[in-house]
């Protein structure tokens, strides 16, 4: 275990300049209760036949209150349904099966990647696509057999099935976007009709909502026009910085009203491109999703055996199977003690400063976190600022607060780590009721955790 690296200190209390911009927490005004909405991630658990997985130790999972997981079976085997066969499509309906065990183990929630078991799954343009030449009988097939073992095994509670894998980038569906909405049309029907226990998901899009692409205004319109609306909808925020959760969520919400639609779940099921997996980005992304109400998975880089281990580059493993912590598990594990009311919390102008508070019992705790920005030392730094002390925890509005932080540190994913370095406390004088904090962190990887108690 790597031990606590040099403290970096923050100022007592930021000057007049804070021209990088500020993220702010308001105290006065709580959205609900923490339920750690994006402490999932896409596949990251070993196989283990049609079994549940014991390999990866279950504290791993349950310190991060592990919220739910999405798989299919992916590259196990060349092809799934529509080019593997039979024979490999039960191999990657045994995954599915085994991943949905340990998911539920944990009691977390499962999406069902339904192109994964098809064998859709990054790259198959040769292969047969759904509606291929106007047909939908190996569609329907397929949908036959997996509805089957879905129901032999128990493979429902707790189930959402996404219907199709970023339709809309070429690597996942290498058709026309008409014959996508055709398929989407009769997917929805066939699995309403023949399994109405599950919920359905979509359209995983690999873009963001945005009222300028108009794949969205086709999708929307057509699951209106249809009456094939999921029960959650999803799309996927990696690797484009021209959108991100506050602004898509708006955007949907604008895209939503224009064709009537109805208000559901939002689920963000990958985030964070590779490079941006590490505690800063992620307490950037966490922050996103919280203000949103968007339960969010993290994306899986991995490859083959690998995109089925170490809980989406959580943790690292040793040769002989051990598995061991990184410095983003650790911020996992400080976001799952973030417990009671969440407090509204606003992101920098630059949308490069992000904050998520909670209002504990007795304990107000600030995760804050950089989206990867060029820091330009002639303009200065972030300013994170807490407002309400007085009027929502009672606290004397010119008085003095001890501060403690906490730094979570980055050696990449197979860097182990030890807990969060504790850099102590430091005592802040409040302004009208107000704390403020100087924010320049160590680099462009390091995420901070602020606390006091009240
Ligand atoms: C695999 O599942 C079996 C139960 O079928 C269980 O006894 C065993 O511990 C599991 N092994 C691993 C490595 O998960
Ligand atoms: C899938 O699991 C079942 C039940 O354990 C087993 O009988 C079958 O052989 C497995 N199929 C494949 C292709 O691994
Ligand atoms: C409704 O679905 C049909 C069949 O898939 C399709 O041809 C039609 O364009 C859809 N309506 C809209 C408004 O998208
Ligand atoms: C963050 O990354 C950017 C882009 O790689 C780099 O230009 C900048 O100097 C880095 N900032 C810090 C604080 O390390």
């Amino acid at each position: 275990m790597k031990s606590a690296i040099a403290s970096v200190g923050f100022a007592a209390s930021a000057a007049a300049k804070c021209l990088s911009g500020k993220a702010i927490v308001n105290l006065d005004i709580t959205t609900g209760p923490a339920e750690k909405l994006g402490s999932g991630f896409l596949y990251g658990i070993p196989n283990n036949g049609t079994s549940a997985s014991n390999a990866i130790p279950d504290h791993f999972f349950t310190d991060i209150k592990f919220h739910g997981t999405r798989a299919g079976g992916s590259q196990l085997t060349d092809g799934g349904w529509s080019s593997g066969g039979k024979r490999a499509y039960d191999q990657r309906f045994n995954s599915t099966l085994s991943t949905y065990r340990s998911a539920r183990k944990y009691g977390g929630h499962f999406i069902l990647i339904a192109n994964d078991l098809w064998g859709a799954d990054g790259g198959q343009d040769g292969a047969l696509y759904p509606g291929d030449d106007g047909d939908w009988t190996e569609t329907e097939a397929f949908l036959d057999q997996l509805i089957i073992d879905m129901r032999a095994n128990n493979l429902i509670e707790d189930v959402t099935i996404d219907i199709w894998n970023e339709p809309d980038y070429p690597m996942f569906w290498d058709r026309s976007w008409g014959q996508y909405l055709d398929y989407w049309n009769h997917a929805y029907n066939y699995l309403r009709k023949n399994i109405p226990e599950v919920k359905l998901g979509g359209p995983a899009a690999a873009y963001a909502p945005d009222l300028s692409r108009e794949k969205w205004h086709s999708f929307l319109a057509n699951i209106a026009a249809n009456d094939t609306i999921p029960d959650q909808y999803s799309w996927h925020h990696i690797g484009d910085d021209s959108n991100w959760p506050d602004r898509s969520a708006s955007q949907f919400r604008q895209l939503r009203e224009q064709y009537s639609l109805p208000e559901r779940l939002i689920s963000v099921d990958e985030y964070a491109w590779p490079w941006r997996q590490d505690p800063a980005n992620t307490a950037w992304y966490l922050s996103q999703m919280e203000r949103n109400d968007i339960v969010a998975m993290r994306a899986h880089w991995g490859s083959k055996e690998d995109l089925h281990d170490r809980m989406a580059d959580l943790l690292g493993k040793t040769g002989d199977g051990n598995y061991y912590p990184n410095g983003e598990w650790w911020m996992y594990k400080y976001y799952a003690e973030m417990e009671g009311e969440r407090a509204e919390t606003r992101v920098s102008e630059d949308v490069n400063f992000d904050v998520f508070a909670t209002i504990g019992d007795g304990v107000v705790k600030v995760l804050a976190g950089t989206r990867t920005y060029e820091l330009d030392p002639e303009v200065g730094d972030y300013v994170l600022e807490v407002n309400g002390l007085d009027s929502a925890l009672g606290l004397d509005p010119s008085g003095t607060i001890a501060v403690r932080t906490y730094r979570f540190d980055y050696e990449g994913a197979f860097g182990e780590m030890g807990p969060p370095a504790d850099l102590g406390t430091e005592d802040h004088d409040l302004s009208d009721g107000s704390l403020r904090i100087l924010y320049r962190p160590a680099n462009n990887e390091t995420a901070y955790a602020f606390e006091f108690d009240f």
